[in-house]
């Protein structure tokens, strides 16, 4: 299969069309069989339920190429978890785990020009997503819904790579305490918008929420958990029920006990105590692990040793494991690493 001409290592985080998307429509209380199509835009009602009251949710994961060539997706039983989680919080028909499993299968094979190149630094996210289409006005779940994945090549998620970045805490909330900011609903991401361009614009590449009941405590960021490494190398993040359990952090805690030999922690962690800290790290499937070099509180600047033009080395040894593991040079824990058949 020949790959498309794309000058792989230069592009960023942004859209760039690919030939097939899958999708499935719910309609009379069953999902239908679902099909590729071409065709990449959606016409809907103007009164559909995502439009009106954003009845819609997301996931995102990636398809590598390994080193020995095959195409691989990391974990997407997990996505297909956290996404019935997602489905049932805001009303809508969950998508069998089966199902999303074959779409995945389906929709990255059908793209498979689109897979980067191992080494080429860029992968191909992979985007499930939900939303409600039929007329809703008043306040209610709809009764019709697609389900589909699109897919797009991606290179790093913050400009620079791997270069640290500095965050601001955030003087905005992103989620209520019993609300919902331990799914993935794009309701989370609007509200953050406002947040995010406030940041860019006062020279921040990302902003630091605090729990909304007390803002005391370290949450995350709009799109990663934090990670943090102790001066004594131990990992520890954020523990809450009102983040994204993200599926990039539990296997890094997994990947610090197991291959590292490094004591992991997940437990709450106050704003006070970050300055404490050895290095700090944000992780997400898109984030990967981005170093972070600073943060901002109000004026009072959190500069972390490794500084401002390196990883710190235990989160370059998270972030060479975890790479490694996804890219086919290190061994994977059983069930991680899917092959695309
Ligand atoms: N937190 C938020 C708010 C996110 O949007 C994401 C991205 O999915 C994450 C954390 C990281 O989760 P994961 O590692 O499962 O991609
Ligand atoms: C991901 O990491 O997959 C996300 O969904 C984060 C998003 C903000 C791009």
């Amino acid at each position: 299969m020949e790959k498309k001409n794309i000058d792989w290592g230069n592009i960023g985080f942004g859209y760039i069309q690919t030939d097939y998307r899958y999708v499935s429509y719910f309609k009379d209380g069953k999902w239908d069989d679902g099909q590729l199509t071409e065709d990449p835009n959606i016409v809907l009602n103007e009164c559909a339920g995502v439009l009106q009251y954003a009845q819609t949710i997301f996931e995102g994961l990636k398809a590598y190429t390994t080193s020995d060539g095959r195409i691989v997706v990391f974990r997407p039983d997990l996505n297909a978890e956290r996404m019935i989680q997602s489905a049932e919080r805001l009303k809508i028909p969950v998508f069998p785990k089966e199902r999303f499993l074959d779409a995945v299968q389906k929709v990255v094979r059908a793209n498979a020009a689109y897979v980067p190149p191992y080494g080429s630094g860029a992968t191909l996210y992979v985007r499930p997503y939900s939303f409600g289409c039929n007329p809703v006005i008043g306040v209610k779940p709809a009764d019709e819904y697609q389900f589909r994945i699109l897919t797009t090549p991606v290179g790093p998620y913050f400009k620079g790579g791997a270069k640290p970045i500095t965050i601001r805490v955030s003087d905005f909330d992103r989620a209520a305490p019993h609300g919902t900011g331990h799914i993935k609903a794009g309701l989370n991401y609007a509200m953050s918008l406002f947040a995010i361009v406030d940041a860019h614009e006062q020279g921040y590449d990302e902003n630091m929420y605090l729990d909304a009941a007390t803002r005391t405590k370290v949450e995350e960021t709009g799109g990663a958990n934090f990670l943090f490494v102790t001066k004594d190398n131990k990992v520890v993040t954020p523990k809450s029920n009102s983040i994204l359990p993200s599926i990039t952090r539990r296997s890094l805690i997994q990947v610090a006990r197991e291959y590292l030999g490094l004591e992991a922690e997940e437990r709450e962690i106050t704003l006070e105590e970050v300055k404490d800290f050895a290095e700090c790290g944000l992780c997400g499937t898109a984030a990967v692990i981005s170093p972070v070099g600073k943060i901002v509180d109000h004026g009072k600047e959190i500069c972390f040793p490794a500084g401002m033009e390196k990883m710190g080395p235990v989160t370059q040894k998270l972030y060479d494991t975890l790479t490694g593991i996804q890219m086919g040079t290190i061994k994977a824990p059983e069930g991680w690493i899917v092959e695309i058949a």
